[in-house]
C-alpha cells in the first residue's frame, strides 16, 4: 500500500548557504502540499536516533556530526505517489550522478552534505514524520 506523505528535511549545508527559499520553492512548484513544517535542530542524540539505521557505516560519525551542526527545515509533504516522486525531485544522494533540474544537483555539494533528505518508503515516511512532529502540528 502506498500513501500521499513523504517526510524531508532541508539539511544544515542548504540553510548555511541560502537555500531554503530555492528548495522550498522547486518544493511547492512540483505539486507537494506542505502539512507539517519547522525550522529546528537536532541535537547530536536526535541525529544519533534518526540515522540509527546507518550506525554501522564508516560515514555514521560524520554524518552525526554534520545534521547536528546547524539548523534544518522539517516538514512532511503530501502528494499522490509522494515518497517516490519526492525522491525524483531531489535526484542521487551523490549530487555528482544527480540529473540535471533536481534539488540536489541545483543546491548539494556532495554526497555528505546533499542538501536534502527524503523518506525512501511509506513505513520509513511515517517513522521520520512521527519523530519530529505531533499529531497537533500536522494539518
Ligand atoms: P540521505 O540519503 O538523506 O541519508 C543518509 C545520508 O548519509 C545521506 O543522505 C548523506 O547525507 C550521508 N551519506 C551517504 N553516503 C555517504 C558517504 N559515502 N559519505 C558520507 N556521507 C554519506
Amino acid at each position: 500500500m502506498t500513501t500521499n506523505r513523504t517526510f524531508t528535511m532541508i539539511k544544515p549545508d542548504a540553510v548555511e548557504n541560502g537555500h531554503i527559499g530555492g528548495i522550498l520553492e522547486k518544493i511547492t512548484s512540483a505539486g507537494f502540499k506542505i502539512v507539517a513544517m519547522k525550522y529546528t535542530q537536532l541535537s547530536t542524540r536526535d541525529a544519533q536516533e534518526f540515522y540509527a539505521v546507518h550506525n554501522e557505516r564508516p560515514f555514521y560519525g560524520e554524518l552525526v556530526e554534520f545534521m547536528s551542526r546547524g539548523p534544518i527545515v522539517a516538514a512532511i509533504l503530501e502528494k499522490d505517489n509522494a515518497v517516490d516522486d519526492f525522491r525524483a525531485l531531489i535526484g542521487a544522494t551523490n549530487p555528482a550522478e544527480a540529473a540535471e533540474g533536481t534539488i540536489r544537483k541545483l543546491f548539494a555539494s556532495n554526497i555528505a552534505e546533499n542538501a536534502v533528505h527524503g523518506s525512501d518508503s511509506d513505513e520509513n515516511a511515517a517513522i521520520e514524520g512521527a519523530f519530529h512532529f505531533s499529531g497537533r502540528e500536522i494539518y
